[in-house]
């Protein structure tokens, strides 16, 4: 019998998979982060960690788990909150949960898309707040996709998806990143690969789907958001450090692009001052896979990379190897 901690209340029946192949669990019900006092006082002596994105996974707490650790089941695509390499050097499997909620994050892509061009953030709210209001011809008036750019930073499934939705919205592709996509992919979204300089002069919106790595923390800052045309927006729905949000406020203030659709921010759940009163930006609580089905087909794969590890088997979606 193996001890598994899982940090953070798991939709679905998840949990039962791990009661029955005889595992002892120790469940944190509860939806918000685990103090990370009460997380390294939890872990020494355990087989199997479930962690959430918010739990920092580092050498501190693999030396407090000790050397019974045999997995780290990050319930997340983006797993920067994991020091891999630390894992490796421990011989700790690490786990994330791709492709299952590529679907979800890239609707809220393309939902920031259409809220930060038609406005719709500061729309909703002003009727909110029962400010008397009227129809009128030219007020609310945003910017329409059909014929639009959209710029895909990081082509990887969610960027690929999102490109998709663009599509069928009539928008032309253009993507840039590190990996290349597949040819095939490319000539069905009839898009263009292009270097990162040309996709931030050419595109009427650029959405960020890359990971956080040391080479993509603020890949967007002065620089890249001044070569942005001012019409331009940004969608982040990726991390918030790959955008210097000081420069985002800056550029905001000087009408350097005209607004941001944000999902995600540097310092979560902190959101820049700069940003909060501003009518030009969409803010969201990092909700891009929070869909019933998608966290709980997230929450099956974790445990599931779990049971495989700890039964012996391959990892089911290792990463870091
Ligand atoms: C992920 O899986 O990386 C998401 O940001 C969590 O919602």
């Amino acid at each position: 019998m193996a001890r598994v901690l899982v940090t953070a209340h798991l939709p679905g029946d998840a949990l039962e998979r791990l009661a029955e192949a005889g595992h002892e669990v120790t469940y944190r019900d509860l939806a918000a982060a685990m103090p990370r006092d009460e997380l390294l006082a939890a872990v020494p002596g355990i087989s199997a960690l479930v962690a959430m994105m918010v739990d920092r996974v580092d050498a501190e707490l693999l030396d407090a788990a000790g050397p019974s650790l045999r997995v780290v089941a990050d319930v997340v695509v983006g797993y920067d909150n994991i020091d891999v390499a630390a894992c490796v050097e421990r011989g700790v499997v690490v786990t994330n949960t791709p492709g299952v909620l590529t679907d979800a994050t890239a609707d809220i892509a393309m939902a920031l898309v259409l809220m930060s061009t038609r406005g719709l953030g500061a729309a909703e709210r002003r009727v909110r707040t029962g400010e008397p209001w009227r129809w009128s011809f030219t007020a609310d008036l945003g910017t329409g996709l059909r014929g639009k750019t959209l710029g895909i930073v990081g082509p990887g499934a969610i960027g690929l998806a999102t490109a998709r939705r663009a599509a069928a919205f009539d928008m032309e592709i253009l993507l840039s990143g590190r990996s290349t996509p597949d040819p095939a992919v490319v000539d069905g979204l009839g898009a263009s690969v292009v270097d990162l300089g040309e996709l931030l002069t050419a595109s009427d919106v650029v959405s960020l789907h890359c990971p956080l790595t040391p080479a993509t923390r603020h890949l967007v800052g002065e620089t890249e958001l001044r070569a942005m045309k001012p019409t331009a927006h940004l969608v982040n729905t990726a991390r918030g450090p790959v955008v210097d949000e000081g420069a985002l406020v800056e550029a905001l203030e000087a009408g350097e692009i005209a607004g941001a659709g944000l999902d995600v921010f540097e310092d979560e759940p902190r959101v820049h001052p700069g940003l909060l009163g501003r009518d030009d930006v969409v803010l969201l609580p990092h909700l891009g896979s929070a869909t019933i089905e998608t966290r709980t087909a997230m929450a099956d794969l974790a445990i599931a990379n779990v049971l495989a590890v700890l039964g012996g088997a391959d990892p089911v979606t290792p990463v870091g190897r």
